[in-house]
């Protein structure tokens, strides 16, 4: 029902503003700020995503034990965890979900907030995870929503452009170093309404996942769902030393970032020629014959004939085989695929 969302709505705007204040003005959130600091995260960033902290106590439980907000908006926010206890006041029956985390705004397109996620402060303990979520909720659909796309939107109208990261803090750090564009989709792989979503806006789209083996795994999976859709100039952005965007801001500095996404990227194609020579001793001719059979299977949804061709002489010359062997090859492929 939608006075029920209005409220839920209105709940997390007060939420935000709580965890915020916390964050910025509070004992309790002293070390979180510091944390931010460390981070590289300056005032005025932590101010313009409305960063906050939630403490280990039951800090929004009794925030809104004092406003009388309905019990079913409370339920239905997914802000609280609920324990059964039969007690007078039914809100006693809510926790917190999210305690001891730096707490990210999850904004719709609008800016306002739908939604957090929490990063732990303490990381010593492995069984509680990096980063909880909301729930889905009645305001929140994790499949349609982008973190950032609120305040990238202008750029990305602008430059037609839109990049892609796996962390909220790559984004963020991003931001920082001045490329506006960036957005992140909720620790999961892009879905199609998010391609839609973005498709409406941009016309490329580059993918800056880490450097890290998930990450170029992600980037593969990321590839494999937005290729077909065939609505964007797709590109690969390379980082190095197999970092990921927030560290390598941190360590070769925003400019040196900047000129990285503005140069250092490749084509779909050039990037499973990279991809599927990792874990590969390309001397050995099993191995060269694997790869070759992985290349040509990609090649099979090129469209373009003057890039399968580019990429049929690359594998021509670099392995010493025939074009014409390769082309009819890659023809009995494609022609499977009908
Ligand atoms: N993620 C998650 N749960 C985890 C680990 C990761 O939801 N336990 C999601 C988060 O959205 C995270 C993204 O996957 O931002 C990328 O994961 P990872 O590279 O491990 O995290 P970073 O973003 O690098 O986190 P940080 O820099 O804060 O350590
Ligand atoms: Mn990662
Ligand atoms: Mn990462
Ligand atoms: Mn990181
Ligand atoms: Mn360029």
């Amino acid at each position: 029902e939608s006075s029920e969302n209005g409220k839920i709505i209105s709940l997390y705007a007060q939420a935000t503003q709580l965890y915020h204040h916390i964050l910025v003005n509070t004992e309790l959130g002293e070390e979180a700020l510091n944390y931010l600091h460390d981070r590289g995260l300056n005032d005025d960033m932590i101010n313009e995503f409305n960063l906050g902290f939630a403490p280990t106590t039951d800090i929004l439980k009794n925030f809104v034990k004092e406003k009388q907000i309905d019990y079913q908006v409370l339920r239905k926010s997914g802000l609280f965890v609920e324990r059964p206890l039969n007690a007078d006041d039914p809100v006693d029956n809510l926790n917190d979900r999210f305690k001891d985390r730096v707490m990210f705004p999850i904004n719709d397109a609008n800016g306002h907030p739908i939604a957090f996620s929490g990063r732990a402060l303490h990381t010593e303990d492995k069984t509680v995870p990096k980063y909880l979520n909301s729930p889905e909720t009645p305001i929140f659909n994790k499949r349609r929503v982008l973190f950032n796309l609120d305040k990238a939107k202008a750029t990305i109208r602008q430059t037609k452009s839109v990049i892609l990261f796996e962390g909220f803090m790559d984004v963020l750090a991003a931001y920082r170093a001045g490329v506006k564009n960036g957005v992140a989709s909720m620790g999961t792989s892009l879905t199609d309404e998010q391609i839609g979503i973005l498709a409406h806006q941009a016309r490329k789209l580059s993918i800056c996942y880490d450097g890290d083996d998930p990450g170029q795994n992600a980037t593969k999976r990321a590839l494999e769902i937005i290729r077909p859709s065939e609505r964007f100039d797709l590109e690969v952005i390379n980082l190095p030393d197999k970092l990921d965007p927030d560290e390598v801001v941190k360590k070769y500095g925003e400019e040196k970032f900047r000129e990285i996404v503005q140069n250092q990227h490749e084509t779909p194609l050039s990037f499973f020629m990279h991809f599927y020579a990792r874990n590969r001793n390309l001397e050995n001719e099993n191995d060269q014959l694997a790869y070759i059979s992985d290349i040509l299977k990609e090649l099979v949804t090129v469209k373009d004939p003057i890039e399968r061709d580019l990429y049929l002489n690359r594998l021509a010359s670099k392995f010493g085989v025939e074009y014409r062997n390769l082309e009819s090859q890659l023809q009995s492929l494609m022609a499977e695929q009908q």
